[in-house]
């Protein structure tokens, strides 16, 4: 056969095999098979420059380094959703709706918890992924967006053709993406949407590709010049093109059905492999969403419920204190490890004192712990109801746990201080500050760095962070720094320098 048409038989090929795999969830060929396809279309398109295609299933495992992302202007504003809290205001929603229009339907659908993302399409071919941006100018993310595998680059749609839909990040990639910058001594990511969009962001796309993104669709932008009157159809629409669509979402006509829907999801939530955090309720036929249209932020025509902050059960194992920067001592609680709101949580914050105090908190205690504002883990209240009598009371020290100085509490204040301004802790939280991105913001210098650095005599003042080069040998010695390594932190303390001073010394700018 012609090597050409060898070519585009394989990228038909392949483009089925993925969304089979992908999207259908029914494989019909080994991973082996798919490989051998690939690697025979890589050597084919080597030999036939000519046949160039960015859209080619070669062209989403090729890594490329950009120079930046270009700013494109949205075709139509990308809005955000108003949100709810409570059943009663999303009743009132609905029934705002129901005085408008006698009967509406409405779909009701996941709030999946990434980063909105518009796809373009031209005559079935993938032209351009943006991102929201500030909602009327996104960023030019295309060559990323392009190494997620659900993503089609053909679709069977002729014309110019908008779908927007969320990029997310799996829980299990999340939690792989982790254990692997802690690994590398890297800062760690708060939650899976700031991991997804850090990817999106990020100049090598071969990152995007190691870190296993996924997008689900739930608008598509023109629908109507393709003939789809209601976001019902939208979404069966988005499914026949070949596109993700979170097969949980429902079509509504009474609030009931509407809560329904809203208790079972919740119920499944934590099961899921990715994150939601809450329900996007939407008037279905899009002639009644033109009617009532949008506000200057929202459409009138759509809502989102947002769940309560998960609340979770677990043993409190113990208390720790932690000596801050400034000396201040901070309680926290050890516990039991149990998963809140996508990531597993050992730790949590008790504030000061006064807090154990008014908990009664007892070592060995069930307590309940919760994220505030969905990142920091915090202990909301005790369960002393199920105390079995081996829970022990807790005693605050009256010095201070890494130095021993007697610990100070100033009158009417709720914290309790370490007076010693060379209390070893004082002297990593500083560095720790120093390095960080609200100080000096030196590349590659995260906390656990810093912690191993001061624990191994390389770090015991600020000004030693600019005298670490002289001890390269040295380093160099111990496990974990490699040259290459090595040499890119020196260059961060060093480029760190120069950026900063000028900030530091020309108040003006
Ligand atoms: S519809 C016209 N549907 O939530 C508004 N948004 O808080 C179009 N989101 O910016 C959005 N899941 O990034 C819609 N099923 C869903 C969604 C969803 C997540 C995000 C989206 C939006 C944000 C608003």
């Amino acid at each position: 056969m012609d090597e050409i048409k060898r070519i585009e038989e394989l990228r038909r090929l392949l483009e089925r095999y993925s969304r089979e795999y992908y999207i259908n969830d029914n494989p019909t060929v080994s991973d082996a098979e798919y490989d051998a396809l690939l690697e025979e279309l890589k050597a084919l398109e080597a030999r036939h420059p000519e046949s160039y295609d960015p859209n080619s299933p070669t062209q989403r495992i090729i890594g490329k380094v950009l120079d930046g992302f270009e700013k494109v202007v949205h075709d139509q504003r990308m809005l955000s959703l108003d949100d709810v809290f409570s059943k009663e205001e999303l009743k009132e929603f609905c029934e705002r709706i129901w005085k408008e229009f006698g009967r509406a339907s409405f779909v009701c659908e996941c709030k999946f918890d990434g980063l909105a993302m518009a796809l373009i399409y031209e005559n079935g071919s993938f032209v351009r992924a943006v991102t929201r941006g500030d909602g009327s100018v996104g960023e030019d993310v295309t060559e990323n967006v392009r190494t997620i595998s659900s993503i089609p680059m053909h679709i069977d749609e002729a014309g110019h053709v908008e779908v927007r839909g969320e990029v997310i990040m799996p829980k299990a990639s999340f939690e792989k993406l982790n254990a692997l910058q802690e690994e590398m001594h890297l800062p760690l990511f708060a939650n899976p949407r700031n991991a997804a969009a850090g990817t999106i962001r990020n100049l090598d796309t071969s990152i995007a590709r190691k870190r296993r993104l996924d997008m689900f669709l739930y608008y598509f932008q023109n629908g109507e010049e393709h003939g789809v009157k209601s976001q019902a159809e939208a979404l069966e629409q988005l499914k026949a093109m070949g596109f993700s669509v979170f097969p949980n979402w429902k079509l509504c006509t009474s609030f009931e059905e509407i809560w329904d829907f809203i208790e079972s999801i919740s119920k499944i939530r934590s099961s899921l492999p990715f994150e939601i955090d809450g329900i996007v309720v939407k008037l279905n036929d899009f002639a009644m969403q033109h009617e009532i249209g949008v506000t200057a932020k929202y459409p009138r025509y759509s809502i989102a419920y947002k769940f309560p902050a998960e609340e979770v059960e677990t043993t409190l194992m113990g208390i720790e204190l932690t000596v801050g920067r400034t000396g201040k001592i901070t309680p926290n609680a050890i516990l039991a490890p149990v998963r809140v709101a996508g990531t597993l949580v050992s730790a949590a914050t008790l504030h000061n004192r006064d807090r154990i105090d008014a908990y009664d908190l007892r070592i060995g205690d069930q307590v309940i712990i919760r994220k505030a504002g969905d990142i920091i883990p915090e202990v909301v209240r005790a369960l002393p109801e199920k105390r079995n009598g081996t829970q022990v009371p807790y005693e605050w020290p009256k010095t201070c746990p890494v130095c021993g100085s007697d610990l100070v509490r100033l009158e009417g204040e709720a914290d309790y201080f370490c007076p010693n301004p060379n209390c070893p802790a004082r002297i990593v939280r500083s560095l720790i500050h120093f390095c960080s991105r609200e100080a000096m913001d030196i590349d590659g210098f995260g906390d656990k760095r810093v912690v191993w650095l001061h624990d191994n005599g390389f770090l015991s003042t600020i000004e030693a962070i600019y005298h670490l080069h002289e001890r390269r040998q040295e380093l160099l010695a111990h496990k974990g720094w490699s040259e290459k390594g090595t040499d890119k932190l020196f260059a961060a303390i060093e480029a760190s320098k120069s950026s900063r001073l000028t900030v530091c010394f020309c108040p003006g700018h």
